[in-house]
């Protein structure tokens, strides 16, 4: 079978070699299109593949019919809003993330965040301490728990709302969970953003939850742009001269945030959260076994058009 990995943003050469080896090992042919810019490059080089691993590269509907022997695609990584999976389903090709695997490097992202916007995105003046500081973990998944426990090892209090975890899991690993999130956001220095873009959570975060946090407050998103109800944000941003906004990656109206509150905003250029040699080989590896092992056994472990 001929495997694709295609990834504007491309692995670590170790992944790479590591997705390599693991291909030709059972058998398989492996194809690489990295560091491409037009959705045209992407379209040629699906036309024969049987696999596709991808980062945050749009797997649509239109490379979806580009590509008529696909038969399984992984997104190496966690948040899968870059995937139709309708498309998918509908030719039968089975879809899989990686979860959890590129995880400590997103946690580690936001925990530098918090520390870079603390001390005035290391820039002459004085900053304060994340230690003694609460931090509410809005969504407690792999990340969040991540970072609950780096933020807790460094003297931070910590928080979380998460409807799908219970509480008892939550208090186990030390951390208090939230009555809502109304009163996460009332009671946190900082809250991290760890939710994942559906239609449920696009735009979630504006005005009536950020304007409740309390004075400095620093609200950190390592999770998706799209979350974020920008015009809201803005808004409350203006209002409240105290509160910071730092976020992997750049909002689409980022120009006009820097501009208007300076260094109260920061925003990294291209998502960088996941982009560690350690994570790109742990998700990259990972996917690549995922589809040795579909292909061997059938297995379905992680698919999410199930
Ligand atoms: C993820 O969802 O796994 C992260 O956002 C990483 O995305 P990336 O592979 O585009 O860096």
């Amino acid at each position: 079978m001929k495997i694709l990995v295609a990834t504007e943003k491309p692995f670590a050469a170790a992944a790479v070699n590591g997705i390599c080896e693991i291909a030709t090992a059972a058998g398989h042919e492996l194809a690489l299109l990295e560091k491409y810019t037009e959705k045209s490059q992407l379209l040629e080089a699906v036309a024969d593949a049987d696999a596709l691993i991808v980062r945050s590269d749009k797997v649509t509907a239109e490379v979806i019919a580009a590509a008529p022997k696909l038969k399984i695609v992984v997104r190496a990584g966690a948040g899968y809003d870059n995937l139709d999976l309708a498309a998918c389903t509908q030719r039968g090709i089975v879809a899989m993330n990686t979860p959890g695997q590129n995880s400590n490097a997103v946690a580690e992202l936001a925990i530098a965040m918090m520390i870079f916007m603390s001390r005035n995105r290391f820039t002459p003046g004085t900053g304060c301490e994340i230690q003694g500081k609460t931090l509410g973990i809005q969504a407690y998944g792999n990340v969040g728990r991540l970072v609950a426990a780096k933020a807790m090892a460094l003297g931070m209090k910590v928080m979380a709302f998460d409807p799908f975890v219970p509480a008892e899991k939550m208090q186990e690993e030390g951390v208090t969970p939230a009555q809502s999130l109304e009163q996460m956001y009332e009671s946190c220095d900082f809250i991290s953003l760890h939710i994942p873009a559906t239609p449920q959570t696009v735009g979630s975060i504006g005005y009536d939850l950020v304007s409740r946090m309390p004075k400095g407050g620093c609200l950190v998103n390592t999770a998706r742009k799209e979350v974020i109800n920008e015009p809201e944000l803005a808004k409350v941003l203006e209002e409240r001269q105290d509160l910071k906004y730092v976020t992997d990656v750049a909002a689409a109206t980022q120009a006009e945030l820097d501009e208007k509150f300076g260094k109260r905003v920061f925003a990294t250029p291209k998502k960088m959260g996941a982009e560690t040699a350690e994570a790109n080989v742990n998700a990259g590896l990972a996917a690549a076994r995922q589809i040795v092992a579909y292909f061997a056994d059938g297995c379905t472990r992680f698919q999410l058009n199930k």
